[in-house]
């Protein structure tokens, strides 16, 4: 059975100021009514023959993870608490370490809790088809049409059908987050897809390929995990090796240099909630594209963004293309267009404190 390994670690930075770093975005409601990590995990459940799931996330948000798991009647295979996060490429290695302990040739799949997959039906069918290439040692990864020059996503060359793998390409590429004149140039080409930030291989071929492409995340995340400590549902990794290890993202540490990459073309009405206009683009809309929530007026106002979480009234007049945020103590107030730049915000209020 198929290991869901899912990342909840992240701060939600661009989500700011709904998603803090106590309380960021994937343990939120930000669409809908159950936190983004709810969802996740939804999508794994049920009869679909998944093993039960490893959640990895911070240690300050343990309590936070498990009471909402509870909640939700998940019951992981383990969660485990990194002291601070290290980025993905550790996160990921740590999970793959612990399915691998118990089966060697346990085969992972690993999802981000940040995502809206509205055919999940699709999705899980997209899954079975990475099993195989994943069991040949495949890292494989899920493609997804861009429509337009986002700069916050990977980008894959999508390559040639693998021998005797339908629906199964060769990634030519792999670029992460390119700058937006590089973003315009690949998706113009018509060649390349968004990495979807799915993945799904053998614990051991993800472990063989970090070590191979990063030996510093790869030595620290072995010997945190060889001094590792249970309590429960807790799995700690030894802090001090865990912490030695480099900050970066699978995708530059691994996607981008490995020669075992393969993509799976998806079209799943995938949506990485990743910053206000990604959530604009996806939210229930009036009939001035206005996607409002709480206590909000809009008059003369288009294809705006407003929220209002604590009952204060937010009132727009002649106001278009803009997102307006209002929380207990903050108050947000961004062009859509400018949406990845909310994380400046952050960096800039915690360089003050
Ligand atoms: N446990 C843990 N520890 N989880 C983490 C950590 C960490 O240190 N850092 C990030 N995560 C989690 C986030 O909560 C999120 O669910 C997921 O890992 C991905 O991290 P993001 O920070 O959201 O990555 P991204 O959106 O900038 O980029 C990735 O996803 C894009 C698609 O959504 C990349 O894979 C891109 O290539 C991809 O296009
Ligand atoms: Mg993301």
């Amino acid at each position: 059975r198929v290991v869901p390994v899912i990342l909840s670690g992240g701060s939600g930075t661009r989500l700011w100021p709904a998603s803090r770093s106590l309380h960021p975005k994937q343990l939120l409601p930000i669409v809908g009514e159950i936190s983004m990590l709810q969802a996740t995990t939804a999508r794994f459940g049920g009869d679909f023959g998944f093993a039960p799931p490893i959640i990895v996330g911070g240690e300050d948000h343990r309590f936070l993870i498990s009471d909402q798991l509870g909640e939700s009647g998940c019951a992981p295979a383990a969660i485990i608490l990194e002291p601070q996060g290290r980025n993905t490429a550790a996160a990921i290695a740590l999970a793959a370490h612990l399915a691998a302990a118990s089966d060697p040739d346990a085969i992972l799949v690993v999802a981000p809790s940040d995502h809206v997959i509205s055919d999940e039906a699709g999705f899980r069918a997209a899954i079975a088809a990475a099993v195989g290439p994943a069991q040949q040692g495949y890292l494989v990864t899920f493609g997804i049409k861009p429509d337009g020059p986002e700069t916050g996503y990977g980008y894959i060359e999508i390559g040639d059908e693998l021998p005797g793998l339908a629906g199964v390409h060769a990634v030519s590429r792999f670029v992460e987050k390119p700058d937006v004149a590089q973003a315009q140039v690949l998706v113009e080409g018509g060649r390349h897809a968004w990495n979807a930030g799915i993945f799904v291989f053998g614990a051991a071929a993800y472990l063989a390929e970090l070590a191979r492409h990063d030996s510093d995340i790869a030595a620290a995340c072995d010997a945190a995990m060889a001094a590792a400590t249970t309590d429960r549902l807790f799995t700690r990794p030894a802090a001090a090796p865990f912490l030695a290890s480099p900050n970066i993202s699978v995708d530059y540490a691994v996607m981008e240099h490995t020669d075992r990459a393969a993509v799976v073309p998806v079209d799943i009405g995938w949506s990485d909630v990743g910053s206000w206009n990604a959530l604009w683009a996806i939210a229930a809309r009036d009939t001035n594209g206005n996607a409002v929530q709480g206590e909000v007026v809009a008059i003369d106002s288009h294809n705006c963004l407003v929220r209002s979480d604590d009952g204060i009234a937010v009132a727009l007049v002649g106001v278009d293309d803009m997102v307006v945020v209002s929380t207990r103590d903050s108050v947000l107030v961004v062009p859509r267009c400018k949406s990845q730049d909310v994380k400046r915000i952050v960096d800039e209020l915690k360089a003050r404190n």
